[in-house]
């Protein structure tokens, strides 16, 4: 859906669908240098990474595999606790292998900051991290992301696989929530 089908639940367009389209297509030149002649799994964190990873995999002018991670955290559902539990572990041995985990944003940090040390205690030969988002002022742990979309101010955005109560998932651009949804 376009920002037009639910314009009264938003108050403003971050991204459209074209600038997140160019800026990934950026991020898979850089990818596609900095992985020559290795081998990439991308592991995607389920469910916001969805739709990076689906454009994100596409883009990639080479092969790689995929694998996917669901995890949950607990806490409200604007603001995340860094307490995760792993509800659908990856399928794939991670050893040896170059891992690239694909997120949808990072947020406070918590929860990737746990996913990479639980990724980086499988042993891969190496662990980057790609997010589409970045709040840096709602930053309480720090994540260092290899390849970051766009930092955002620190507003609850919805969209491109990022949800509110699970809607707005489907919304092809990036925009903040208006405060009347969750208010
Ligand atoms: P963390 O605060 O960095 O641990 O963020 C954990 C998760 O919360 C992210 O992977 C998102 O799924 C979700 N999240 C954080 N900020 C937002 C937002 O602005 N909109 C929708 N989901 C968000």
């Amino acid at each position: 859906m376009e920002p037009h089908d639910v314009e009264r639940d938003l108050s403003e367009i971050l991204y459209s669908e074209q600038q997140i389209r160019d800026r990934i297509a950026q991020i898979c030149r850089q990818i596609e240098i900095d992985y020559a002649g290795k081998d990439l799994l991308l592991v995607g964190v389920l469910r916001g990474a969805v739709m990076v990873m689906a454009d994100l995999a596409r883009e990639l002018k080479r092969d790689i595999e995929m694998d996917w991670m669901a995890v949950s955290s607990y806490g409200n559902s604007t603001e995340s606790s860094g307490v995760v539990r792993i509800v659908k572990d990856l399928d794939t041995d991670l050893a040896g292998r170059n891992v690239l985990i694909v997120e949808d944003i990072v947020d406070s940090g918590l929860t990737l900051s746990w996913l990479k040390a639980n990724l980086e205690s499988r042993n891969p030969a190496s662990l980057e991290i790609c997010a589409l988002l970045r709040k840096p002022e709602a930053e309480k742990v720090h994540i260092d992301a290899k390849y970051v979309g766009f930092d955002i101010p620190n507003a609850f955005v919805v969209g491109y696989g990022l949800d509110y109560a699970e809607r707005y998932r489907n919304l092809r651009a990036v925009a903040v929530l208006a405060p009347h949804i969750y208010a």
